[in-house]
């Protein structure tokens, strides 16, 4: 990246603006691409150019996307009026040494590459102002790039002041620019609001640089699907398919099979083994961890999850804050909460849920199971409809289980409560109190069958009516 002879680094990232085309009362740059905000995805990048210094322009919302992005967020700079992307600049550059580099970015552009940022800071760092340009087949409403015949940038045309010569332009701004700090400075002191917007834009920077014979440098981004910026939600949803195609290529480069690339989202980081299968409409959320072989059926929800060699997640399941071992079965319609971690070959059935539940090796819960605030042993086996009864309605407590222990069906396991070692509890029982090693719980009501007993008969009482 930059190395320690350049200058220093200061990155503005412009969040000012309301976004009113996007008709929301959240501020633009916080509405999310892949369960993000737009603004967390251009701050990540940014991170990875390790910058001097990070300020970030807020106007519309502000209070939101401090809060939305957290404490150790970057310097935040307050325009009070938006009078425009150089006015915006403006703001932040009292806080910016003369010798830095600047490198501005804006909050709805969240795709774009530390690659090309670097490319774009390069050239400033040698003098020029840059600025990184695309060619697009429909270059819409954005600012096109004025060249010379001789190609060299002449200046920047903002749609609304555009001629019909100069909108059948297809180079368009991607709004990214680099300049030596005292350079900007100066230039923005000459900007003037006399446009059709009445805004100081950025973009006349270019042409007082020109007019300076200061070279301006207009560098294409390697795709130019990386500099689309966010307008409204049509946009949005636009790059959020593009995110996901190329979460996609990268899954599938790293040896899982997708049953189809474009029914699957990941809002988030996941890792994958060689060999996964992926369902259609997964989604993937948080942090994920795969193993090998894992397979995950169609319709399930992944979230900050670790998933073993061979583990199978099978139809609309859903794995939320789980450690799942190697062999571990899962599903189809299981939720497997917060807190659960799994030992190796686990099966989980349908319709079981689990929260906070410690499970051993080898032990099945295979169907219409709650599990919560419980630990369990290996090798056992829990019975359909048994349920941990972990909340008397003020505290939780916990259900203790050991190892090769039968919970039959139906069984109520009211906590605090514990099960020892191979451990038989009857099919149908309340067990309220603990249960030593190797004995047998009956928590039942006896059955009683009566003889001579008359069925009631339907007919004959209407008759004695
Ligand atoms: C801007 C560029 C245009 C470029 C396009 C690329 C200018 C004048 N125009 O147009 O050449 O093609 O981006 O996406 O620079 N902002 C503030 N304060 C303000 C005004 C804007 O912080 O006073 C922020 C916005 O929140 C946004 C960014 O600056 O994040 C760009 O502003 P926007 O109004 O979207 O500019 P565009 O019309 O898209
Ligand atoms: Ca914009």
């Amino acid at each position: 990246m930059v190395t320690s002879s350049n200058p220093p680094l200061e990155v503005v990232v412009l969040a000012a603006g309301q976004g009113t085309r996007m008709n929301s009362r959240l501020p633009k740059v916080l509405h999310p691409l892949a369960g993000r905000p737009l603004l967390a995805h251009v701050l990540m990048t940014v991170t990875e150019l390790e910058p001097a210094g990070t300020h970030v322009v807020i106007g519309h919302g502000a209070d939101l996307v401090r809060e939305a992005v957290g404490a150790a967020g970057p310097k935040w700079v307050l325009q009070e009026e938006q009078l425009g992307t150089g006015h915006a600049v403006q703001q932040a550059l009292p806080d910016i040494d003369d010798a830095a580099v600047v490198l501005v970015l804006c909050g709805d552009v969240p795709m774009v590459t530390a690659k090309t940022l670097s490319r774009c800071v390069a050239g400033a760092c040698g003098g020029a102002m840059t600025i990184i340009t695309a060619e697009l087949a429909d270059p819409a409403a954005l600012g096109r790039i004025v060249r010379g015949a001789d190609g060299s940038v002449r200046g920047i045309v903002e749609y609304k002041d555009a001629s019909a010569a100069e909108r059948a332009i297809s180079e368009i701004n991607s709004g990214i620019i680099a300049a030596p700090a005292n350079l900007l400075r100066e230039l923005l002191d000459e900007v003037r609001p006399d446009n059709a917007q009445g805004e100081y834009y950025l973009t006349d920077t270019v042409a007082l640089a020109v007019s300076r014979g200061v070279e301006v440098l207009g560098l294409k981004a390697e795709r130019p699907d990386e500099v689309l910026g966010v307008n409204d939600r049509n946009q949005l949803a636009a790059l959020e398919r593009q995110y996901q195609r190329a979460c996609a290529d990268r899954l599938m480069a790293a040896g899982a099979s997708l049953a189809d690339p474009s029914r699957l989202d990941v809002r988030g980081d996941v890792m994958v083994g060689a060999d996964c299968f992926i369902d259609v409409n997964v989604v993937i959320e948080g942090t994920v961890i795969m193993g090998r072989d894992v397979s995950i059926g169609p319709g399930s929800v992944i979230r900050d999850s670790r998933l073993g060699d061979g583990v199978r997640v099978e139809a609309h399941t859903v794995v939320d804050g789980a450690m799942v071992e190697a062999g571990c079965s899962l599903g189809p319609f299981a939720r497997i909460r917060p807190g659960t971690e799994l030992g190796e070959g686990v099966k989980i059935g349908n319709f079981v849920e689990t929260k906070k539940a410690v499970l051993g090796p080898g032990t099945k819960a295979s169907h219409l199971t709650y599990l919560g605030d419980a630990t369990v042993g290996a090798n056992c086996n829990v019975g359909a409809g048994t349920v941990t009864c972990n909340y008397d309605g003020i505290d939780k407590h916990r259900t203790t289980i050991g190892d090769d222990v039968f919970v039959g069906t139906n069984s109520t396991l009211v906590a605090p409560l514990s099960l020892g070692d191979e451990s038989f509890v009857a099919a149908g029982s309340t067990i309220t109190g603990d249960v030593d090693r190797g004995e047998l719980a009956l928590g039942r009501g006896r059955q009683r069958n009566v003889q001579g007993w008359v069925r009631p008969d339907r007919r004959r009482r209407a008759d004695d009516d």
